[in-house]
């Protein structure tokens, strides 16, 4: 139940004249206690009743009527809503008792689709720590719009195609050797590539000549095919088992090559919308004073990333129908998003406005910028074991006798690595630090999924089976009832983290959640408690447990019963 709902309704029903979205909205929680725990500010009002708000705040009170609060008075021009505490724990524990897993979700988005393209990583370079966030994010985003009932499709947008192609092509040609690249894929390939562009400054030739073997692929030259395929299967190899090490999956990894099928017929529409014009022997369209010009076909008629985004998007619209069109793309590409629904609202579709790109800052070593070209990269893959080892480390020291001790660890591990990605909001910049990933204390992963076991010790411990049959006026504990608080908060922090499509709002309050429920245990005595009172906080240790599940959750974290 949502408090601001049950009072919007209600003064829904006394006419007063405002539409019902501006009344929700108009609802404050005041500062202080005193003021009441809702508030119903009726300046607005004045116009339309033609009275002084003091009035109408008098005259609307005297007529509400409700039994979840203690106390509905005017206060000067307010209207304040003092909430019935008892009445209060049994709503909002009551309802997760209910819905356990299902707390917070809704059909909100029931209807709706959205297609999320993100992780999108690129053939023949290394899964490095920059595409975590993408990855992480849209993993999270993609669980968050899937509770609230939208249809979504996962989307892995493979950077399998462009003129990188070329340079990977000629340089295997030049010096590539099959079995050293097939017994390590990446950092073989990673170094072709960087030596061909060293090369490519002192010899400009070389570019021509990759740009050649690119052309190759663009007419399905057999032999450019064939090592081009085969470089993509062995990354794919090398990249699954990321995915596997992180539990994220795709609905569809139809890349840049599948899309550049419809190339063509982009160019054909482009250039019958009077779009193209011819600029140094290039087809581009131009975008206005501000920015360049959008280069749609390269002198040697090949495409371009935005090309293919283009035509991708059009085959996302008929293909999916979608309500939204997400990229979760670094901030680097702005310019890149900005041009495309330029371009789409250029050609007429008034849906380009249904794209959203849901950026993320820069991710940089200690010691500077990651460049690919440089092979100046950290492996996200050895990240993530490096987190496990140290998880399985600390497990050895503290708790060498835990069942399942090689899960456990890859939980705790992956989950630490995960929820610093999820911490900040996605728009700041960050600096990668080994100290701080594996950091177990504090405002981390490990220490909300420990408050997520300490709650199951808990129970278990007090063996009590759990129901909603507690007298509720029992919990009045100040650490009871911010607790309560929380969990009630927990359906509106999963929408404004839809809203903004950002999942901190989901890991801030889960932290929250974790630091009340420590602070819970620390003053309360839960297990000596009297019978009744024992209930009851069982049945608020099960809420609190119920919650923090739910809210890993929907970061893509495992919430382990025992670590
Ligand atoms: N592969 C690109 C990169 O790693 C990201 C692709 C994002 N998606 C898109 N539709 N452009 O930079």
């Amino acid at each position: 139940m949502n408090y601001k709902n049950v009072i919007k309704d209600i003064l829904v029903d006394l006419n007063i004249g405002l539409e019902s979205e501006d009344i929700y909205n108009t609802i404050e929680t005041p500062p202080n206690k005193e003021m009441g725990d809702f508030a119903f500010p009726t300046f607005k009002l004045a116009k339309t009743l033609r009275k002084a708000p003091n009035m109408i705040a008098q005259d609307l009170a005297i007529q509400i009527k409700s039994d979840l609060f203690t106390e509905i008075k005017a206060v000067g021009p307010y209207i304040n809503f003092y909430l019935d505490q008892d009445k209060f724990n049994e709503v909002v524990l009551t309802e997760v008792f209910k819905e356990k897993d299902k707390y917070g979700s809704s059909d909100f988005g029931q209807g709706k689709t959205i297609t999320i393209d993100y992780s999108s990583t690129n053939i023949a370079k290394p899964f490095h720590i920059g595409h975590i966030r993408s990855t992480v994010i849209g993993d999270s985003l993609k669980r968050i719009l899937r509770f609230l009932s939208y249809d979504v499709v996962a989307i892995n947008y493979l950077g399998d195609y462009g003129t990188q192609f070329g340079v990977l092509l000629s340089a295997y040609k030049k010096w590539g050797n099959e079995e050293e690249i097939n017994a390590d894929p990446i950092k073989e390939l990673l170094k072709l590539y960087v030596k061909y562009t060293e090369e490519a400054e002192k010899n400009p030739e070389l570019m021509d000549e990759a740009r050649a073997w690119f052309k190759k692929l663009e007419d399905k030259d057999e032999e450019a095919l064939k090592v081009w395929s085969w470089f993509k299967e062995i990354s794919l190899k090398e990249f699954n088992r990321v995915y596997d090490l992180l539990e994220i999956d795709f609905d569809s990894y139809y890349g840049e090559y599948y899309h550049s099928q419809f190339v063509d017929e982009v160019v054909k529409e482009l250039e019958e919308k009077k779009l193209l014009v011819e600029s140094e022997g290039a087809t581009v369209i131009e975008m206005g004073e501000e920015e360049p010009p959008a280069i749609i076909l390269k002198k040697d008629g090949s495409s371009t990333y935005i090309t293919r985004d283009i035509a991708t998007a059009l085959y996302r619209k008929k293909h999916y129908d979608f309500y939204k069109n997400i990229y979760v793309v670094a901030t680097q590409q702005n310019l890149h998003f900005r041009t495309l629904k330029e371009i789409l609202g250029k050609m007429g579709y008034k849906w380009e406005k249904d794209i959203d790109h849901v950026q993320f800052g820069m991710v940089s070593l200690k010691d500077g910028t990651m460049s690919t070209r440089k092979g100046k990269v950290v492996f996200l893959e050895d990240v993530l074991n490096k987190a496990i080892d140290k998880t399985k480390d600390i497990i050895e020291e503290r708790n060498p006798d835990l069942e399942n001790k090689d899960q456990i660890a890859k939980q705790i591990g992956i989950g630490a690595v995960k929820f610093q990605e999820l911490f900040n909001t996605r728009i700041k910049d960050y600096v990668f630090d080994w100290d701080q990933v594996l950091n177990f204390e504090g405002e981390t992963g490990p220490y909300v999924q420990y408050a997520h076991a300490r709650a199951n010790q808990i129970l278990e411990r007090l063996g009590l089976e759990i129901d909603d049959q507690v007298d509720f006026s029992l919990l009045k504990e100040k650490q009871e009832i911010d607790l309560i608080k929380l969990i009630y908060n927990t359906p509106e922090v999963i929408l404004s983290a839809k809203d903004k499509l950002e999942p901190s709002v989901i890991t801030r309050h889960v932290t929250d959640l974790a630091q009340a429920f420590n602070s819970f245990y620390n003053n309360i005595h839960i297990l000596n408690s009297q019978e009744d009172v024992k209930k009851a906080r069982a049945l608020l240790v099960y809420a609190v447990k119920t919650n923090i599940k739910n809210l890993l959750d929907l970061l893509g974290i495992h919430a382990p019963d025992k670590m």
